[in-house]
């Protein structure tokens, strides 16, 4: 028999599809990351100063820097250095929610 609470009409199952719906309307989580998804946090987060190089931020879409920097530096040193913010940049870029995988996944997106 299966339990009460899988039944669609049961109370425990209306909190569990509002999670779900809470989880996709918020901008700053990344459930899945999708390359949508990417450019929103980009755009909400790293793009007030990583668009137009404010304080010498390697520019979005500069691709000779972020080669330099992924080759001299590493993938996991750059991640490290969001993490935990740099002279000028504050630590996580301005996204509180982001984890390494999410940073990983900006970094990418912006050496693009
Ligand atoms: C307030 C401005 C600002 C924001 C917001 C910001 N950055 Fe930066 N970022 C900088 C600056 C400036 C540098 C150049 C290093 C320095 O002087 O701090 C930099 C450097 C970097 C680097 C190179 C690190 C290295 O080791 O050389 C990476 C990677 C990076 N930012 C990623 C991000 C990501 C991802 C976000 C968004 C989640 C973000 N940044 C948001 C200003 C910013």
């Amino acid at each position: 028999m299966r339990p009460n609470f899988l039944k669609l009409n049961h109370p425990a199952s209306w909190l569990a599809q509002g999670a779900v719906v809470l989880l996709l309307n918020s901008p700053l989580v990344i459930p899945q990351s999708t390359a949508a998804d990417v450019a929103k946090v980009y755009q909400s987060s790293c793009a007030a100063c990583h668009d137009h190089s404010v304080f010498n931020a390697p520019k979005k879409g500069d691709k000779v820097t972020w080669d330099k920097l992924k080759q001299q530096k590493g993938m996991p040193a750059l991640i490290n250095s969001v993490k935990g913010g740099m002279t000028q940049m504050p630590a996580g870029g301005l996204c509180e929610n982001c984890n390494e995988k999410d940073f990983k996944a900006l970094i990418e997106f912006m050496s693009k």
